[in-house]
């Protein structure tokens, strides 16, 4: 099987700072992967890189066989890369519904102009169906705004979904979240990792180690260690540059 994604000597400096040095990474078609890593470690700044959001200052991203390092954002987009970070792509005075329903409209309409539309009543129900999945069809008639904290992460989560991806980047998904907000996400995360491939970006090691196939961990912007969730917990230089004050 070939990698959906690969980075190759990936790197971006901002400056005189490297925030991304020489990145090389892989993820399988159905892998859920984490990158964890201190503060300031590139954690972010590689998303943005996949997503197309800025562009590396040397190396080359593939996606599904294809060279995606120059692509603009929106391109990126359509090719199948999705990415929740904050809950910046909320529309805070449209409703719940509204709000996935917009996202599930705008995927690709530029491209399709000439193949058949989807009508109005399937995309409502792809909306539908992805409030299920996050939890939020019994708020689908509130403003976003009014939902809790939690509620808003998982919305943004839900608005990457309608874009109907392969590949969903989140960024710290539980960030700000009360245990049992947490504990929600960590359970959608897994039911989303059975039908799409994951790269989470987490603080939170319970949740990096309960949904992850593999780690990555990233140091001052460089590849530190990757292994499976045990051999990261083993490994005695990740302890001690980023677990030493972490629980597992
Ligand atoms: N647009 C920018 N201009 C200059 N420096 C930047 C920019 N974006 C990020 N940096 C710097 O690059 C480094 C990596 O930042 P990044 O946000 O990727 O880290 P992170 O691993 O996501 O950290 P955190 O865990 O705090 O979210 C940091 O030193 C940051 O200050
Ligand atoms: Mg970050």
């Amino acid at each position: 099987m070939e990698p959906m994604l690969t980075t190759i000597g990936l790197t971006k400096n901002f400056g005189g700072l490297t925030a991304v040095n020489n990145v090389n990474f892989s993820i399988y078609p159905g892998d859920a992967q984490s990158i964890i890593g201190p503060n300031g470690a590139g954690k972010s700044t590689f998303f943005k890189l996949i997503s197309g959001e800025i562009k590396p200052s040397r190396g080359k991203i593939m996606f599904n066989g294809k060279d995606i390092t120059k692509l603009p954002q929106t391109k990126v987009s359509h090719r199948g890369i999705a990415v929740a970070y904050q809950i910046t792509n909320i529309f805070p005075l449209l409703t719940v519904f509204e709000n996935v329903r917009v996202a599930a409209q705008s995927r690709k309409t530029t491209f399709n102009f000439w193949s058949k539309a989807e009508s109005h009543s399937e995309i409502s129900d792809q909306a539908l169906h992805i409030l299920e999945e996050i939890g939020l069809i019994q708020f689908r008639h509130d403003i976003a705004a009014n939902l809790s904290h939690g509620d808003q992460k998982r919305l943004e989560i839900g608005i990457a979904l309608a874009t109907k991806p392969e590949l969903l980047l989140l960024d710290e998904p539980t960030a700000g979240l009360s245990p049992t907000e947490t504990r929600q996400t960590i359970e959608l995360i897994k039911n989303i990792s059975e039908h799409l491939t994951i790269i989470l970006v987490e603080h939170k090691m319970t949740v990096v180690m309960e949904v992850s196939d593999k780690i990555t961990v990233l140091h001052y912007g460089s590849l530190l260690a990757q292994g499976s969730p045990e051999d990261i917990r083993n490994n005695e230089e990740v302890r001690r540059v980023y677990l030493g004050g972490v629980k597992m």
